[in-house]
């Protein structure tokens, strides 16, 4: 693996521990509202603030990009992070899983998921863990005060899928992807959504199956971000051997134009991605 990526995944790790120690006295919401419209809690602002400190020390890191912050912050060099900073933060009040997701590019953001070399997610749960993926390998780790110790170091998606997760309200959802979800219960898929992107992809990651989150009737890009999400996650789940898609094709093969453009996204196994790209 390239030094530049090592030292990324290591920056990250890093400033994991110190986001999950400060939890506990930042659970109250801020005054402002991040660019994309979401209500900020003390603890994103600072998990941001945290991320771009320590990445921008990364030696080779040229930019840090935030679904925190309006626009990206440059240095010099090659390597630009994208990142947010506090996935599902809404679960801090009710005690559930969070995380963060990261990507790495070869261009500063908006960049294609074309230009991406790594990506990777902490999940904030009853232990700390993180998922890295470089070179198509997709490897596990258990995080203690900033360490990491490999827990699975050729993580791929279960062949036999079990688990579906979709976010948005039902009666929202359109009537093909209505329909969709019938089929794949059919199929004895059970549901499991916990309302925090990178618990629910680590569920798929874990027993193979689908989490997305689609367009709705009234919003057609539905919630989450391309750059910050959907390129993160797609590039890790097509590493592990699963497929992604914003309905018609890989998120990977997506641009989007403006830095927190949204989109809807699905990841997991690929036989289940192919059945949603045909139904809808
Ligand atoms: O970042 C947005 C996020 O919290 C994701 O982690 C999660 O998948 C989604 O929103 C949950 O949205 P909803 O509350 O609509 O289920």
């Amino acid at each position: 693996m390239d030094d530049t990526i090592a030292t990324i995944f290591e920056a990250v790790a890093a400033s994991a521990s110190d986001i999950r120690d400060g939890f506990d006295e930042r659970r109250s919401y801020m005054d402002g509202e991040n660019p994309t419209g979401d209500r900020q809690l003390a603890a994103d602002v600072y998990a941001d603030e945290v991320l771009e400190e320590q990445l921008l020390a990364v030696d080779g890191v040229g930019s840090y990009a935030s679904e925190e912050r309006d626009s990206v912050v440059t240095d010099t060099g090659a390597y630009h992070v994208a990142c947010d900073p506090l996935d599902g933060s809404s679960n801090l009040k009710p005690n559930n899983g969070m995380g963060t997701i990261f990507g790495v590019y070869d261009e500063k953001p908006p960049a294609s998921g074309a230009d991406m070399l790594a990506a990777g997610f902490v999940l904030y749960g009853p232990i700390t863990t993180m998922v890295e993926a470089v070179d198509d390998s997709v490897t596990e780790y258990l995080i203690e005060d900033g360490d990491r110790t490999v827990l699975d170091e050729n993580v791929t998606v279960p062949a036999d899928p079990t688990v579906y997760g979709f976010g948005g309200r039902v009666p929202d959802w359109t009537e093909q992807f209505r329909s969709y979800v019938d089929e794949i219960e059919q199929d004895r898929l059970k549901l499991r959504y916990g309302g925090a992107m990178v618990a629910d992809v680590n569920q798929v990651l874990t027993h193979g199956g689908i989490f997305g989150y689609p367009m709705l009737e009234d919003t057609p890009s539905g919630k989450l971000r391309l750059q910050f999400e959907g390129h993160p996650m797609a590039y890790i789940l097509e590493a592990a051997g699963g497929a992604s898609s914003d309905g018609n094709q890989s998120l990977l093969a997506r641009t989007p134009d403006t830095l927190h453009e949204r989109s809807p996204l699905f990841v997991g196994n690929e036989a289940l991605i192919e059945r949603l790209e045909t139904t809808l």
